[in-house]
């Protein structure tokens, strides 16, 4: 039997405390029209002290599972996208299993930093299309507050924290256009990866010492290539064009990068779903919060054809196609 990953729910969760431009201003030496004209943001969410990346993941879980109208003891296997684990080890993915109690799942963690969503979708839908997991809960969570460097201006106005998930089910299907993930495309170049990484290891208080450094040029200027040719791989192996996307959801890293791949496919404003404005980077947990968005203001609907992509670090990127 032929699996399918078809998409059964979707959740999002935002710490409560908000951060604006113009108070990181009151601090930093910057203006909130600099950061809004060069990056699109106005303001990003960040985590309480006593609040990890798993709480952000948990919470993200529930209003999936509540979508879905499934429960924890119903998923096989659960996958966390994440750069800012609770500890180096073990996998916040674990603390996920036990805090939402879904006995039976795996549990595990993977790493591809702004990537990882796209990343973590594919492992997931592989381990559906094989066969060995009928349930998978997916979710991109990051508290990307706790490795910036506050005084560096060309850093810390980029990054939010925030969690999102996706529960993804196997179902057999007629045909691979009709439902659920269509494919994944992965990418990788090693060469740049010191264009953008943590400068030492991380802890999750205030004593964190490892901070992202980053080569914000030369990231902008292969963004829109990278990501490109990840959006023309998506579209070609289904013989598709821009035209017949409904939705496009990007990794929300810059405006500037999301307005140029819009122009390079002609894709309309309208297909857009951003919410840079509102989150900022909030890394792996991007592209889910903004599919979630976008499916709770009823703008994406069951059948509609979804288009997502990421570039991080690494240099990792990536896209997918899916039916809603
Ligand atoms: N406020 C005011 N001035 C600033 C700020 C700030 N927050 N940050 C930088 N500047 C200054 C610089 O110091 C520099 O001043 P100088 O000319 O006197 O030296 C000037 O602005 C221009 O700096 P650049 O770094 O060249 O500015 P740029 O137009 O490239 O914008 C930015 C910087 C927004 C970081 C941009 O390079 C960018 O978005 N790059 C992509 C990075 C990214 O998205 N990273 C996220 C992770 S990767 C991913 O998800 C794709």
């Amino acid at each position: 039997m032929a699996y399918i990953s078809e998409v059964m729910g979707c959740g999002g969760y935002l710490p409560a405390k908000i951060l604006t431009n113009q108070e990181l201003a009151q601090t930093l030496d910057t203006t909130d029209e600099w950061i809004v004209e060069r990056t699109g943001i106005h303001r990003r969410h960040i985590a309480d002290n006593g609040q990890l990346t798993s709480d952000l993941a948990v919470q993200a879980a529930k209003q999936a599972l509540e979508q879905a109208d499934l429960s924890a003891d119903d998923i096989d296997c659960i996958i966390v996208a994440t750069t800012t684990p609770d500890h180096p080890f073990p996998a916040t993915a674990a603390r996920v299993q036990s805090k939402l109690g879904a006995s039976k799942a795996f549990a595990f963690d993977i790493q591809a930093v702004c990537s990882g969503f796209v990343y973590g979708l594919a492992v997931a839908d592989n381990f559906i299309r094989t066969g060995q997991a009928k349930i998978v809960l997916f979710i991109g969570a990051e508290t990307m507050s706790r490795l910036l460097d506050w005084h560096d201006r060309r850093t810390c106005i980029l990054f939010g924290d925030g969690a999102g998930a996706l529960l993804l089910k196997a179902s057999s299907s007629p045909s691979s256009l009709s439902s659920g993930v269509l494919s994944t495309h992965l990418f990788s170049d090693g060469h740049h990866y010191d264009a953008l990484y943590v400068d030492d290891t991380i802890r999750i208080d205030a004593l964190s010492r490892g901070v992202i450094r980053m080569q914000g040029r030369e990231i902008f200027k292969s963004a829109v290539e990278k990501i490109g040719q990840a959006v023309q791989k998506a579209l070609d192996n289904h013989k598709l064009t821009a035209n017949d996307i409904d939705w496009f959801v990007p990794h929300q890293a810059n405006q500037r990068i999301i307005m140029g791949v819009c122009e390079r496919f002609s894709i309309p404003v309208e297909k857009m779903v951003l919410t840079i404005a509102e989150h900022a980077n909030t890394s792996a947990a991007s592209i889910p919060l903004a599919l979630n968005t976008a499916v709770q203001d009823g703008r994406i609907q069951k059948g509609h054809l979804v288009l997502i992509e990421a570039m991080g670090g690494g240099l990792t990127w990536g896209s997918s196609l899916i039916r809603w």
